[in-house]
């Protein structure tokens, strides 16, 4: 099986490719960022293009779409300027990557969205409830949030237009080992992370999410939060709420370090994953 990777040379595309490499799966990454070296196996695209994103994706049988801009600068000089561009460049790279598969019966697209869609960093407004799952209402509250609401809003075109399966991962903040160590500094100052409520998924279970979510049996367009089940604090998950989220409504019981965004869905649809945790690396 022949599986494009849009972004496939950022940080989780490599993590992409080697992980579907690692289980038999021919890759083709498609990056607008020219690769050095070898050629093989890579497509250049400025995916923002529809016809860019048709040429790319000829030939391939699934697509994993990672390709996006981020979250721009805070200290930028124009806020405004550079959250519309975020806003424009993943709205069109997004529809257009759909397009493109619908144009090439592509019948299966996996493809990153994140957990800001449903409110994180939360300065306009707090959770409605907690723990955050798929029930909870979408509340975008930057351009880089709502470019993804608006890719969700598009898979779900797509799939009651065209009958394809679009399957989008909500993921949190992605880390790996080298950012674990640095932990006991963010433990200093536990408000920093209540913009997420704590949350983070690790890198490798990004990779696997997306191998899985190729093959998991489902239809149509579906989202999924993407997070480890732990928090990053060292406080209990009690305290956390005690301290940082009073008068937010607690749904059910939970773990001592349960992570407040809750991903029983993913794992139930992908063999358990996420599963990985900072506390099993040594920290
Ligand atoms: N890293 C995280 O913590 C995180 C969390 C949630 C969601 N996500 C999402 O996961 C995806 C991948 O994130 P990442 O951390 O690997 O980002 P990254 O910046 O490392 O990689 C993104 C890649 O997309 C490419 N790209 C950007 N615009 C393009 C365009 N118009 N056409 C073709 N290629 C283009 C870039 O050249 C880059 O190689 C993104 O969609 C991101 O929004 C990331």
């Amino acid at each position: 099986m022949r599986v494009a990777v849009t972004g496939g040379l950022g940080r989780i595309g490599r993590a992409v490719v080697a992980e579907l490499g690692g289980h038999g799966y021919e890759t083709v990454r498609i990056d607008v960022s020219p690769m050095r070296g070898q050629s093989g196996g890579y497509r250049r695209a400025d995916l923002r293009e529809l016809w860019q994103a048709v040429d790319a994706l000829d030939g391939v049988d699934a697509v994993v779409h990672l390709a996006a801009t981020g979250v721009p600068d805070s200290h930028t000089l124009h806020p405004e300027l550079a959250e519309g561009a975020t806003y424009t460049a993943n709205t069109a790279s997004t529809y257009n990557v759909f397009q493109a598969a619908a144009v090439h019966n592509i019948r299966r697209v996996v493809w990153a969205s994140s957990e800001t869609v449903l409110g994180p960093p939360f300065q306009v407004a707090g959770p409605s409830c907690l723990p955050l799952d798929e029930r909870h209402p979408l509340c975008p509250e930057t351009s880089y949030a709502l470019s993804k609401a608006a890719g969700e809003a598009a898979a779900r075109h797509f799939a009651h237009r065209y009958a394809m399966t679009l399957v989008a991962l909500r993921f949190s903040v992605v880390m790996d080992q080298a950012e674990y160590a640095a932990l006991p500094e963010y433990w200093a100052e536990p408000e920093r992370g209540r913009w997420n409520l704590w949350s983070y998924v690790d890198l490798a279970d990004v990779a696997v999410s997306c191998r899985l979510a190729l093959a998991a049996p489902v239809d149509g367009a579906l989202a999924l939060t993407v997070a480890a089940p732990d928090t990053l604090s060292n406080r209990t998950t009690a305290e956390l709420l005690d301290t940082f989220c009073r008068g937010v409504r607690v749904t059910r019981s939970l773990g001592a370090f349960e992570s407040l965004q809750c991903s029983a869905k993913a794992r139930a649809l992908l063999g358990g994953c996420p599963a990985r945790s900072w506390r099993d690396s040594g920290v």
